[in-house]
């Protein structure tokens, strides 16, 4: 066998035993390529004499095509058979479930969902929404609201009180989320509207009550602001949260050392086989604490009484949870159990709006 037969056979062979492209490739470089077996027979016609070159040529080209031939056959097999692996191996059972994203799993605290609603409802009767720290000191919290000093006010809230500082003073958890009121008309010129929810702090725990627990505050203060206006706010508000074309509620007389008159605010509702229900009924709950923001109040915070007037309110956050989405132990809002979050917490997507439902 001459030489160029051998070549060829053995460039051949190489070509069938190539397993995948890659080797193929591998095979053709060393044949084809700038410094292949088959380039350098062709780059060495240019030393022979003319009528050698003549017949030669002839013969390595012809080697050239062969080869190059079976290479191309070669690659589409290959190009087939890996395709054919591919579909036998990789298949997929559309039957399946699909699998469940981390947004499927996770959940919003009622809490956080409630008072996204409140933020939500009062926005759109155009207040913004004020924070305070949770540890204040004792003028903001008591003193500047006009309790007294050793009022008996002050025993009421139970408060926890933090070690004396460098200085002496004595700065405790806030009780309520008055002080935010206190803070608010301090840094802020009148039209005042906000809300301030947050925690706040009494040491308390039974079935309604637990030592860190959430309120949401509300403070109106201009030249004009009224009872009747204060009446309205609520009642838009409380149709807008429970949801219901109609509430009756019921303002009682009471006294907050902050407000002048005071309120407490009953919504009539019904409860049946252990179901509370808004907008119908007989019963009563009481729901919130409210007045007309006191002079004193006024005046401790920069703004003359004869030039403002206003009306504040406070309301317990997990009280409304617990009444609108019919959750019986408060302890259980702070218990972690992811059980107990994966029932009565919210879709991550489920952002409450007027328009699409609150709680929808
Ligand atoms: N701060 C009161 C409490 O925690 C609640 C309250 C009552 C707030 C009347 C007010 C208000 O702003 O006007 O018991």
């Amino acid at each position: 066998m001459s030489d160029l037969d051998q070549l060829e056979q053995e460039t051949l062979a190489a070509i069938e035993k190539a397993e995948d492209e890659t080797g193929l490739e591998a095979v053709r470089v060393a044949a084809l390529g700038k410094k292949g077996t088959i380039s350098a027979l062709l780059a060495g016609l240019g030393k022979m004499a003319p009528d050698e070159r003549k017949v030669q040529g002839a013969v390595i080209n012809a080697l050239k095509d062969r080869v190059s031939a079976a290479f191309t056959e070669r690659r589409v097999a290959l190009k087939e058979a890996a395709l054919e692996h591919r579909l036998a191996t990789e298949t997929l059972d559309v039957t399946l479930p699909a699998r469940t994203s981390p947004l499927d799993l996770g959940r919003i605290h009622p809490l956080s969902q409630v008072t996204e609603e409140i933020a939500t409802i009062f926005a759109d009767l155009g207040f913004s929404v004020a924070e305070g720290p949770d540890i204040e000191t004792d003028d903001y919290n008591f003193g500047k609201l006009n309790f007294p000093p050793d009022h008996p006010a002050r025993d009421m809230h139970d408060t926890f009180f933090l070690k004396p500082d460098a200085s002496g003073e004595r700065k405790l958890l806030r009780t309520h989320t008055s002080p935010v009121q206190v803070r608010t008309m301090l840094n802020q010129r009148p039209p005042i509207r906000v809300i301030c929810p947050g925690r706040a702090y009494r040491c308390d725990s039974d079935q309604t009550h637990t030592p860190m627990f959430h309120q949401v505050e509300g403070l109106v203060i201009d030249k004009q602001a009224n009872l009747g206006h204060l009446k309205w706010t609520l009642s838009e508000f409380c149709k807008a949260f429970f949801e219901v074309a109609d509430v009756r509620m019921r303002f009682r007389p009471s006294y907050f050392p902050f407000t002048e008159p005071s309120m407490e605010v009953d919504i009539q509702c019904s409860r049946k086989a252990g179901e509370i229900r808004f907008g119908e009924g007989e019963d009563w709950l009481e729901i919130l604490g409210c007045g007309m923001v006191h002079p004193n109040v006024l005046r401790n915070c920069g703004l003359d009484p004869d030039a403002y007037q206003g009306f504040a309110w406070g309301i317990g956050i997990d009280r409304l949870a617990m009444l609108k989405y019919g959750m019986p132990d408060l302890r259980a809002f702070f218990d972690a159990d992811v059980r107990w979050l994966k029932h009565y917490g919210f879709r991550p997507l489920d952002f409450p709006t007027l328009l699409a439902g609150l709680s929808s």
